[in-house]
């Protein structure tokens, strides 16, 4: 059963199974230093809306102290086939990193993924401008999915490549080239494409963010359904179960839902978990909505529900 929860990601494991989930997918607060309010659609689509959630920390090291158990939540809860996506930039991914390699172990860095939302480039007066956010992917066991030849992780060859060495058909009519590597030949069709690499430029964050667009809910960073589309198919397999404890708008979820995959998606925000609940209703998709987590009650009453 599809599950969406209103909980703080540090009580994952309340709602999803220990090693469980094959992909974990994260978008936290980036450590920001500001408010998010949700764009309406009243108020010109500019974020005047309702209160978000709050990305302001005392300190970089603060906001590290509050991702660190996350984290280890996360990991908990994975499969020995699973992996975590974990999405920030610049502003705090290169000390996340060195978080992640204590709670998951360095040599669980499966790579990272370089996403450019193409907003065009803003604050250039000290350096270059940051057009970028970054991914890191960590293995929770040594077996992790990784679905290399689904289309999504798949581009055209260029077409000086297509015109110089796919010169040969097949009996089908499909165009391949052949290649001698240490005495066996191997046959490249044309039409499989090659791999992407690890630099996204294709899924424009804009397509999340514009009224114009029948995706975008106007929660702030929203991720764009393609995005989340690629990571799903790359790290999942059909039936899996896909988590994401900052859901935010629930594009983690439709993303799944809509390529066979079962999901468990929180958020601690009231908004994020309206939106959510809107997107998939509106989607079809069924799932369970879990509202009283101990975690969003006031402390006085989270302390003592928890030593019930
Ligand atoms: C960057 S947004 C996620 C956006 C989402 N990926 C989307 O496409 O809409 C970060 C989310 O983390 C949530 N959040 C902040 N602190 C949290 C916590 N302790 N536990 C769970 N969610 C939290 C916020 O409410 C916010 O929705």
């Amino acid at each position: 059963m599809n599950l969406l929860a209103r909980s703080d990601a540090l009580d994952l494991l309340d709602h999803v199974p220990p090693h469980s989930a094959q992909l974990a997918y994260l978008d936290p607060p980036f450590c920001v230093g500001a408010q998010f309010g949700a764009r309406t659609r009243g108020s010109g689509w500019r974020a005047q809306g309702p209160m978000a959630y709050d990305d302001r920390w005392a300190s970089l090291d603060a906001y590290l102290d509050w991702l660190a158990p996350r984290l280890a939540a996360v990991r908990e809860c994975l499969s020995p086939e699973g992996t975590m996506w974990l999405h920030l930039d610049h502003r705090a991914i290169h000390e996340a990193k060195l978080v992640c390699d204590r709670v998951f172990g360095r040599r669980m860095q499966l790579g990272e993924v370089v996403w450019t939302p193409g907003n065009g480039a803003r604050g250039a007066r000290r350096g270059p401008a940051v057009t970028h956010q970054t991914l890191l992917l960590y293995a929770a066991g040594r077996d992790p999915v990784w679905n290399a030849r689904d289309r999504a992780l798949r581009e055209p060859f260029a077409d000086t490549s297509l015109a110089m060495h796919f010169t040969q058909v097949d009996a089908r009519g499909r165009r391949y080239r052949s290649r001698s590597i240490a005495g066996r030949t191997y046959r490249y069709y044309a039409d499989d494409g090659r791999a992407i690499g690890s630099v996204w430029t294709d899924c424009p964050a804009m397509t999340a963010n514009t009224p114009l667009r029948r995706e975008a809910t106007g929660y702030p960073t929203q991720k764009p359904l393609k995005l989340l589309d690629r990571i799903v198919r790359a790290s999942s397999a059909e039936g899996a179960l896909v988590v994401d404890p900052f859901c935010g708008s629930g594009t983690t979820l439709v993303a799944a839902a809509a390529v066979g995959r079962r999901f468990a998606g929180s958020d601690v925000g009231e908004l994020a978990i309206e939106t959510s609940a809107a997107r998939l209703e509106a989607e079809g998709v069924r799932f369970e909505l879990r509202l009283c987590s101990p975690a969003c009650q006031p402390p006085a009453k989270r302390a003592s529900t928890r030593s019930s």
